[in-house]
């Protein structure tokens, strides 16, 4: 008999009964109470400790193992998945636990090192610095009272009309300005989405590896995320197919060009179909592109959006990463239905990106300095990548070199611990992202994020020599 009066799991709350206890142990498993291969308690014994009838107990064990927080073991019962807990070190601390789902992005770019190959930005003095001067003085210029009042919570409108014809100009786009959000960077747009659109226990598609602030994003969420892998080919959509068939995602989270991190990008008949797909199973696609312009050969295939008529797709697109990173601009595609949430939801934490930064981009984004500064970076940052590989190689290590972006995807020699790389590179000034960062499944454990954007080439050099020398050593002493 379950047992109403039980305080934890009361029939009156709103989610139903099996979610609470799914709740109850995914939150144990996460506070490390039960560790990773550690056997969860029988579904009998935690029916009767929790006063609950079994089929629930079950029922939340079915969809424990369905977000892979859990695993079943020669029918001998449920076991807890590795990586579903945080590190140990974060365990007893109460604010980290509410707040962190474990290791974390920005934790490694708080360390100050000389060789930062963690930082998927552009070198400060790669940008024309000595210009920008212009383009804010011209700001003031033209509007004086610029600083005297709020932006609106979508954007500046002479913002967005002028990026509405760039978007319709480049890719196509069919856009009205009551479409496009502006925001103080993607992350604020991907924060923005999952706070409208995704609530506890929905299902959210993420590619495998990923961005991972995106994945902390829809956790906090509290979303099941289903993980689809990501190859130099692109997706297996058979399998993106089943998986929306069977979890009926909320949505799809994808960066497919010159993808963070590996810098894969999704040829164009899988971009066609994935947009049926989205339609057909009524799955909406959550398409990240922050580095479409930084491309070293041909141009990429047109984003998704461009090829989606029923508005099954949302696109972000940041212009942190090339244009200006410190006013900090992106800009949101979304039909009229979840825009309005969209807009809802941004006026209760900010009152829109300040105005100033988006005029001064609207000024110097439009000007031919800008798209001659662009050709510039292209060939400077293609440089950079090279000077990487020629580096790497000498090591033997693999990869397959982008054709754009900021990242290399490498993979280490498998004897190498990546924990003790991290922490014998930090002593040595040096930091990169362990591969399990970007993992909803917290795996790739062999394979690390190199970013060749931010060094210059004789700092790259010198730190690759450190950093292989490093390795070398490691690969030695196991
Ligand atoms: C795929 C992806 N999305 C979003 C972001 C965040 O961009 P922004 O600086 O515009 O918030 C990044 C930054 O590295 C990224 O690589």
């Amino acid at each position: 008999m379950e047992n109403d009066h039980f305080s934890a799991f009361s029939a009156v709350q709103a989610d139903k009964l099996y979610e609470q206890v799914y709740d109850y142990v995914q939150e144990r498993i996460r506070r490390g109470e039960w560790r990773a291969d550690e056997k969860l308690p029988s579904v009998r014994k935690l029916a009767a400790e929790l006063q609950v009838h079994r089929l629930t107990v079950f029922k939340a064990y079915q969809l424990l193992k369905a977000s892979q927080a859990v695993y079943v073991k020669d029918k001998s019962g449920y076991y807890v998945s590795p990586g579903s807990s945080l590190p140990a070190e974060t365990r007893d601390d109460p604010i980290v636990l509410a707040n962190v789902q474990g290791g974390s992005l920005s934790e490694i770019h708080q360390v100050q090192a000389d060789y930062q190959y963690s930082k998927a930005l552009l070198d400060p003095n790669l940008l024309p610095n000595h210009y920008f001067s212009e383009y804010v003085k011209k700001v003031f210029d033209l509007y004086p009272k610029v600083l005297g009042t709020y932006g609106s919570i979508q954007g500046d409108m002479e913002l967005r009309e002028a990026l509405c014809g760039y978007l319709a100009a480049q890719y196509h786009f069919h856009l009205s300005a009551d479409e496009l959000l502006i925001t103080s960077g993607s992350q604020e747009a991907i924060d923005l989405l999952a706070r409208v659109l995704v609530k506890p226990r929905d299902a959210v598609l993420m590619e495998r590896p990923t961005y991972s602030p995106a994945i902390d994003v829809f956790r906090g969420r509290g979303a099941n995320i289903v993980p689809i892998e990501i190859s130099e080919s692109g997706y297996r959509l058979d399998e993106v197919e089943r998986l929306m068939q069977s979890y009926k995602p909320r949505l799809f989270y994808l960066n497919p060009t010159f993808h963070n991190p590996t810098g894969y990008t999704i040829p164009a008949e899988q971009r066609k179909r994935l947009v049926e797909l989205a339609q057909q199973y009524q799955c909406l696609l959550i398409e990240d592109d922050p580095y479409r312009d930084i491309y070293f050969g041909k141009k990429p295939p047109l984003p998704l959006f461009a090829y989606d008529t029923e508005g099954w797709t949302i696109y972000i697109r940041s212009f942190s990463k090339y244009v200006a990173p410190g006013l900090s601009i992106a800009a949101t595609a979304c039909r009229p239905p979840v825009m309005k949430h969209v807009l809802k939801a941004r006026s209760l934490s900010n009152s829109g990106t300040p105005l100033l930064n988006q005029k001064i981009f609207l000024h110097y984004f439009f000007s031919q300095r800008m798209q001659q500064h662009l050709e510039k970076l292209r060939i400077a940052l293609a440089i950079r990548r090279d000077i990487m590989e020629e580096e790497l190689a000498a090591a033997g290590w693999e990869w397959s070199s982008p054709e754009g972006g900021f990242n290399l995807w490498v993979k280490l020699p498998e004897t190498v611990s990546i924990d003790k790389l991290l922490v014998e590179s930090v002593k040595q000034s040096i930091t990169f992202v362990p591969g399990s960062i970007c993992d909803p499944l917290r795996s790739f454990s062999s394979w690390i994020r190199l970013s060749y954007s931010y060094l210059n080439e004789q700092q790259s050099r010198e730190g690759l020599k450190r950093f292989v020398g490093l390795c070398r050593m490691l690969e030695r002493w196991e």
